[in-house]
């Protein structure tokens, strides 16, 4: 005989369980919120821009620069559906579209997306770039009613495409009339990428967006919450302390709103009701695993190598210098290494990764100046993460 219990519906014995959650998907980092807090000086100053677009004007290019989670894509995305909404009522044929780049990471790539979010039929790959590029441009002839299309680009995560790819997206935009662009960016010096005569057709203007300090991101974590949990889960110091923590990792939100939800799951997998601070804790331990984990995983085998060497004379609690991490880099790759120089930009690359940091020391009169470099995570946490996978 099959008991009782066993028969009924597994899904809905696991849905009825109680939950410290009223609605998870308000702390999902696609969830755009109908506010923004702290941020209405950004969005103001996008508005600004890109109201000309309704009397017919194409607006001039932004770029929208700033630390992650400082809500640049949430600030931009917000004033693309204020400004689809205001456009559907006046009636004039202004568009915006998002592209993620690191989606769509060719130029080739980026126009055909935009033409297929446009209704054209582009194919990914088999057209010459000319005749994709062609076919956007057409889209701008008047059409029967003589209106002009007046289309706003924004291109999110721009940095990789640049560095890999080149400004030719930009130089083509720019000289597309009617398109304005507005790109985002997590470093300020990603202007290098772009060469003098796209520059000077670039008429940008720039937007800075600071990190939260632990206030703002109170309040941002605050407006989540009341959506997203029911009453009275919260202990007091849960909110502060999230957004005491976020404000250490460069006022990130994101990492803010990770911190919360996660903690709210500790509750859920303990079975209590209440959010206590030591979830808090937990749920950073577990988050900061989760991702070196995923970053370690991720990188190609050379730059684990020269991770592998960092590991290595960090427990050897050698003072790491680049020509000292070459060294043991060569060992360890045993023939298949590359060289001095590409070092020097997997050095870099990790330092944008948060795994390391570098510093640069005079090592006194006349004998110049090196490079020091510590690891910038747990060691045990690296050598999980190198070794089980
Ligand atoms: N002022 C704010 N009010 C409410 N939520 C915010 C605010 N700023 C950011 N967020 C939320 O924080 C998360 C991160 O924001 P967002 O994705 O806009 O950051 P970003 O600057 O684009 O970061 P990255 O450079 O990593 O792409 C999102 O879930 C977003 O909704
Ligand atoms: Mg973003």
């Amino acid at each position: 005989m099959i008991k009782g219990d066993l028969m009924d519906n597994i899904f809905e014995k696991l849905g009825g369980k109680n939950s410290v959650f009223k609605s998870k998907k308000y702390l999902d980092h696609r969830f755009l919120p109908d506010n923004l807090p702290h941020r209405e000086d950004q969005i103001r100053s996008v508005a600004k821009y890109w109201i000309e677009s309704l009397i017919g004007v194409t607006p001039p290019d932004v770029t929208i620069y700033g630390k992650t989670g400082t809500g640049k894509t949430a600030v931009a995305k917000f004033a693309r559906k204020q400004l689809e909404q205001i456009s559907n009522e006046k009636n004039v044929n202004v568009r915006v579209e998002y592209i993620r780049c690191t989606d769509y990471t060719t130029e080739y790539q980026v126009i055909a997306r935009l033409c297929q979010q446009m209704g054209q039929d582009v194919p990914y790959r088999g057209w010459t770039k000319a005749e994709v590029i062609h076919a956007f441009r057409d889209m701008f002839k008047k059409n029967v009613f003589g209106k002009n299309l007046i289309l706003i680009i924004i291109l999110d995560e721009i940095d990789i495409l640049l560095k890999n790819n080149g400004d030719g997206l930009l130089y083509t935009l720019t000289r597309t009339d009617n398109v304005a662009i507005a790109s985002i960016s997590n470093y300020v010096d990603f202007k290098q990428f772009i060469k003098p005569r796209v520059k000077s057709s670039l008429r940008d203007r720039e937007i800075v967006f600071p990190p939260y300090n632990a206030q703002q991101l109170m309040d941002i974590l605050d407006e989540r919450a009341e959506l997203a949990f029911n009453n009275e889960v919260l202990n007091n110091d849960v909110i502060p302390l999230c957004a005491a923590m976020a404000a250490k990792e460069e006022g990130d939100a994101r990492y803010a709103l990770d911190l919360l939800r996660t903690s709210g799951e500790l509750a859920d997998e303990n079975g209590s009701d209440v959010i206590y601070e030591d979830y808090v804790r937990e749920a950073k331990d577990y988050i900061e695993h989760n991702k070196v984990t995923d970053i370690i995983m991720t990188l190609p085998s050379q730059q684990q190598k020269v991770l592998e060497s960092l590991l290595y004379l960090t427990k050897r609690k050698e003072e790491i210098t680049s020509g000292r991490l070459y060294e043991v880099y060569k060992e360890f790759s045993k023939g298949d290494s590359v060289s001095y120089r590409r070092i020097f930009d997997f050095i870099n690359e990790l330092e944008l990764l948060g795994l390391i940091s570098t510093k640069t020391v005079s090592r006194g009169r006349g004998k110049g100046r090196t490079n020091i470099i510590d690891l910038q995570c747990d060691i045990q946490l690296l050598e999980d993460a190198m070794w089980n996978n």
